[in-house]
């Protein structure tokens, strides 16, 4: 039984309730955080609620919660669902109001939920038995604001479905100008020629945390040359490696793109390399 937190209260999912007036389901209006915790230990608290900050101040939501309090809801809720191998998931909504009306309304009260799931066990850095992905590519066709994390997932929720139904695990995406941006539910790298490549931050994707950590854990523990730049999808048919990171899978290569092999169709030695600086580090954040 999984052990949920709504507004206040620690109860049963399944007993967990909102109101349908919530501006939530009406309009998508709130955003949520995806925190991995494995054994009770969390991964990038302090960034992921940065971020979740961030959020809350784009969309006009005064955060409920100290920081401080955000870390016990997170703890109490790892604790309370067996501290296994967990997303911890977070959801702010603006609060449920008596009318539907697209303006702000002011006075009401943000509905906070959290719940966990379960998610893969840590990821080992060996290139043998790694998990991996194969992917579809597709044009980006989600809104101009994909850097605040908002729970109107039904652009990537469609993205997602389109790589599903080519029986695929992900999909890579690309804008107009064919330059990659992020998969459904993910951030990209490639490598080429040794060196590390990713996208960018913009208003085209997520600032990922594990994005984030991984070029951190890069930066201050390898010679590995990274760069933050545009990558066009033609560069990334020619990859040497292609990788997808996410709180729930940190970094994980990709063996196929559009049914052609990545590489030699195995996860590289520099995804090896990054994924054990990853495990070696990754509770400093
Ligand atoms: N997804 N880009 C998108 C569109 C995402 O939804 C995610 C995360 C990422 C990676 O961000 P991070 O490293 O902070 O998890 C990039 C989460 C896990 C989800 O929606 O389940």
């Amino acid at each position: 039984m999984t052990i949920a937190f709504l507004n206040g209260d620690y109860l049963p999912l399944e007993e967990a309730r909102i109101s349908p007036m919530d501006r939530g389901f009406l309009f998508g209006d709130g955003i949520y955080e995806v925190i991995p915790s494995y054994g009770g230990r969390l991964v990038g608290f302090a960034p992921h609620i940065e971020r979740m900050h961030d959020g809350m101040n784009a969309i006009e939501i005064l955060s409920p919660h100290s920081n401080q309090q955000w870390r016990e809801i997170c703890e109490t809720l790892a604790q309370r669902n067996g501290a296994g191998n967990l997303g911890i998931y977070l959801q702010v909504s603006r609060g449920a109001d008596t009318k539907r009306h697209h303006a702000y309304p002011t006075g009401i009260t943000p509905t906070v939920f959290g719940f966990t799931f379960d998610i893969p066990a840590e990821p080992t850095a060996d290139r043998s038995s790694a998990k991996t992905l194969k992917v579809a590519s597709g044009e980006d066709k989600r809104w101009q604001r994909c850097n605040i994390k908002s729970v109107a997932l039904l652009g990537n929720v469609m993205h997602f479905q389109q790589g599903a139904a080519d029986g695929k695990d992900e999909i890579l995406l690309y804008n107009k100008a064919h330059n990659v941006t992020e998969g459904a539910a993910c951030n990209v790298f490639i490598v080429k020629d040794g060196t590390v490549i990713t996208p960018p931050l913009d208003h085209q994707i997520l600032p990922g945390i594990t994005r984030h950590i991984a070029l951190d854990i890069l930066h201050k523990y390898s010679d590995i040359p990274v760069e933050e730049r545009s990558v066009s999808m033609e560069e990334a048919r020619h990859a040497d490696e292609i990788w997808f990171s996410s709180s729930t899978k940190e970094l994980i290569a990709v063996v196929e793109l559009d049914g052609s092999p990545v590489g030699d169709g195995r996860p590289g030695p520099v995804w090896e390399q990054a994924q054990t600086l990853f495990t070696e580090h990754k509770y400093d954040y």
